[in-house]
């Protein structure tokens, strides 16, 4: 039987192109996030973040969080959601504040007001902020300030990475859910929290590249210094693979999904000429077989492109010299056999499959790199209810609610 809430839960939706995931987690004592409950419904409803099918989108809701609430055994009234796609760009900005002639030292009041120019990028009516999130601070021109509360300057820069997005999708998302019954409490970007819940605070630190292969989405998230500098999100996803598949070999679309998730593997030294793959499209007729090793080779060539896709976006932006820690390989895609080494191969650095870490309760979803951004979802949502994270500014959900108490949240972060 369901319980109503003693404890403060947190509840999460991430309407992806293929799974629609669901989570309700809570966090003990010792500040461990606790998953009590995910959900995974298949989704059509939904296309690189577009709603495409309400109603198709509003079942899927009902049934991944419902899901969740049995496993858990507590109703949802309000979840965090988020928010995807190519239409979301992030761009990096700064507010240059000139203290008062009459101050010694820096205040929260000046960094306030740095903080509140970086916010300001200007944006046509159709688009909004959804995130802004702190990069640091420049002092008097030098990079790399941390915190300049209490230094003596003439100048201090807010550094931020500002996350816009279209306004229509955005609204078409918040009308799907909203129409199961459950309130919205927040917008959250999901290739953010997911990258936040992959990477830890070392790796963060060193630079690292958060890659989320999804299935109509590709989520490219870097942090430097511990802050995150870049983020995109290319149209190309798993889905891809799958329609090259079906039509290669004349399977049905969920055939092509469903072989894919068997027999997919780019390492191509562990195949023999000899294999095959043999599916069964019905009881009556004989399986349809074909040799693996060609089969595997549709797949590496999928997998090279995107690679080297990403890798090109990093090189025009000066990004691929600074990944000390390499790269963190997430989403659906990650769970393609050999995908790590042919990602290493590309990028020359070390790669490893990410998945959550630090969290505690049902381990099987805790390790499915599947269900990383489902999961970041949860720390993002109990960070922010505990004055956590590098998050400036976030949309609520009806009005664009600007902090005004930025000075207390950005004393608590230190
Ligand atoms: N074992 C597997 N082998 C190969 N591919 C897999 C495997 N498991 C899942 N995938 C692929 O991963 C993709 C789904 O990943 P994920 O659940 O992260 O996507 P999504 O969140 O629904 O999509 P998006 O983030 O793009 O909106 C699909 O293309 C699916 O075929
Ligand atoms: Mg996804």
């Amino acid at each position: 039987m369901r319980t109503k809430h003693t404890r403060k839960y947190v509840a999460g939706i991430d309407i992806g192109s293929n799974t629609v995931y669901s989570i309700i987690a809570f966090e003990d004592e010792n500040g461990q996030v606790n998953i009590l409950g995910t959900g995974a419904t298949d989704s059509r409803g939904v296309k690189q973040g577009i709603v495409i099918d309400m109603d198709d989108v509003v079942n899927a809701v009902i049934c991944s969080l419902e899901e969740a609430e049995d496993l858990a055994g507590v109703e949802t009234e309000a979840v965090y959601l988020t928010v995807n796609g190519p239409h979301i760009v992030g761009v990096n900005n700064s507010g240059h504040y000139h203290l008062d002639n009459s101050h010694q030292e820096v205040t929260y009041r000046d960094i306030n007001q740095a903080i509140h120019l970086s916010n300001q990028v200007p944006l046509p009516d159709n688009r909004e902020i959804i995130h802004t999130v702190l990069r640091g601070f420049a002092v008097d021109g030098m990079q790399g300030v941390r915190n300049p509360f209490g230094m003596r300057a003439d100048t201090i820069e807010a550094c931020v990475h500002v996350i816009t997005a279209s306004t229509n999708p955005i609204q078409n998302l918040i009308k799907a859910v909203q129409r199961t019954g459950v309130e919205i409490r927040e917008l959250v970007f999901g290739a953010l929290a997911c990258s936040q819940i992959v990477t830890t605070s070392e790796e963060r630190e060193l630079g690292s590249v958060v890659i989320n292969l999804g299935a109509g989405t590709t989520t490219i998230t870097c942090f430097q210094n511990g802050f995150l500098t870049y983020s995109e999100i290319l149209p190309m996803g798993g889905d891809d693979l799958t329609e090259r598949i079906s039509s290669q070999f004349r399977l049905t679309r969920d055939m092509a999904e469903d072989t894919k998730r068997k027999f997919s593997n780019v390492a191509l030294d562990h195949i023999s000429e000899s294999e095959v793959v043999s599916i069964n499209l019905n009881s009556r007729s004989s399986p349809t077989v074909f040799n693996k090793l060609e089969f595997c080779r549709v797949i590496k060539s999928w997998g090279e492109e995107v690679f080297c896709s990403i890798h090109k976006k990093l090189e025009k932006n000066h990004l691929n010299k600074n990944l000390n820690s390499g790269v963190i390989l997430t989403g659906g895609g990650a769970l393609i056999r050999g995908i790590k080494d042919l990602a290493a191969e590309e990028f020359e650095t070390y790669v490893r499959v990410g998945s959550g870490h630090n969290i505690i309760g049902l381990d099987t979803i805790i390790r499915n790199p599947c269900y990383a951004t489902i999961i970041g979802v949860a720390k993002y949502a109990l960070d922010l209810q505990n004055n956590r994270g590098d998050f400036l500014f976030r949309r609520k959900n009806r009005l664009s609610q600007w902090g005004d108490d930025v000075v207390n949240w950005f004393r608590d972060l230190f």
